[in-house]
């Protein structure tokens, strides 16, 4: 079956459910993505005065690689199902679009390749790419990650043994993913002496999707090193804590409440985003895009939220002090009156973050 994308006409797989979602029934395809991919065309578009090479390491129906192709870049791409490459070298010639499909293995490809622009969207974990990614990408990588439970905390080891670090599954279970997968990434690339700093992360339904800048140095490399550390939570009041450091010293007990805490790290605790960037991503996500509005909002969202390493949810907090939520607006207002940094978050509706504890959250709004 056709599908239409950004303007284009995209041959996918017919299942019995429409388009294949990677049930296993011939080449993925998931429609869910597409915002994914309209932020990716935004990103492409953004940074086209620094680059002109773009890899999409695993291509499936090619869309991505279609799509770079229509944005103006000299697109390559990797699979190592045949039927993938068969497919995507069709969606690149009917689209009347240039592009070289490699059957092959995408770190083969990687390690003696580079892109200005690498691509990096398996199944589940990226972390066997890392290595040969950030070796390909001169510029900029690009890495979607779906393996959201490892990642979280909810599957403990399994999120210990790809990542290298200690994930908890706290409430603010969105932040702690985006922030052990970019604990992985910066300190992949640190291996090679590059920094690797986030310019756009967004957690989307099933997914973590984020985009880094690469430097190269030594010195540039260890100052995002410098970034990383363990953050002590309380489970039960919801306190927390964060150090930038590379060696644990967490808290045994919450200095509010008395319960025994919890450590993750080490995560990344710098920034996730650049909000200048963000913005020129928002301009440059196409009109014709299926998801323009609901890309330009949550790229809206994301520019305006703050560093902070953790969200809090409004309800849980108000659940616990028994109390009915205000609407959000109000609330932040309330925060900001009482001399606070806060903003909402685009992980939910009832998220928001904030430079005060949560002693100092409870003083300012009840
Ligand atoms: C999630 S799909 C990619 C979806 C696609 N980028 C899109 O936006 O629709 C993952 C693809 O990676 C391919 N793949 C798996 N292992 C690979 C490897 N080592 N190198 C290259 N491709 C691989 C699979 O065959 C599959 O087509
Ligand atoms: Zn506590």
């Amino acid at each position: 079956m056709q599908v239409e994308e950004g303007g284009l006409s995209i041959e996918v797989p017919e299942t019995r459910h429409g388009a294949s979602e990677g049930s296993g029934e011939g080449v993925f395809y998931n429609p869910v993505q597409e915002l994914n991919r309209d932020i990716t065309v935004g990103v492409l578009r953004a940074v086209d005065d620094e680059c002109d090479t773009y890899l999409d390491a695993m291509t499936a129906s090619g869309v991505r690689a279609v799509r770079a192709a229509d944005a103006g870049y000299d697109v390559a791409a990797c699979d190592v199902d045949p039927d993938a490459v068969d497919l995507a070298r069709r969606n690149l010639e009917s689209n009347g679009l240039d592009g070289e499909v490699h059957h092959r293995d995408a770190s083969a490809h990687m390690h003696e390749h580079g892109h200005d622009v690498v691509d990096l969207d398996p199944f589940g974990t990226p972390v066997p790419y890392v290595d040969a990614a950030v070796r390909s990408a001169g510029r900029y990588l690009c890495v979607t990650a779906t393996d959201t439970a490892p990642l979280c905390g909810a599957h403990f080891e399994s999120g210990v043994r790809h990542y290298g670090a200690v994930p908890r599954n706290t409430e603010f279970h969105a932040e702690m993913g985006l922030r052990v997968l970019l604990s992985a990434l910066v300190r992949a690339a640190a291996r090679y002496d590059v920094a690797a700093r986030p310019v756009l992360s967004h957690v989307s339904s099933h997914y973590v999707r984020t985009y880094l800048r690469l430097e190269s140095g030594a010195r540039a490399a260890d100052g995002q090193l410098d970034r990383l550390g363990y953050l002590d939570h309380c489970q039960r009041c919801l306190w927390r804590r964060h150090e930038a450091t590379l060696i644990a010293d967490p808290v045994e007990e919450c200095p509010h409440c008395g319960q025994s805490t919890w450590t993750a790290g080490p995560i990344w605790l710098g920034p996730a985003h650049d909000a200048a960037f963000v913005e020129r991503v928002r301009e440059a996500v196409p009109d014709g895009a299926g998801t323009a509005a609901e890309s330009r909002d949550l790229l809206s969202t994301v520019a305006a939220e703050l560093d902070e390493p953790t969200h809090y949810d409004q309800h849980r907090l108000y659940k616990r002090w028994g109390e009915p939520s205000p609407a959000m607006a109000e609330f932040l207002d309330a925060l900001r009156a009482a001399g606070h940094d806060a903003s909402r978050t685009h992980y939910g509706g009832t998220t928001f973050k904030t430079d005060a504890g949560v002693a100092a959250i409870r003083d300012a709004v009840l």
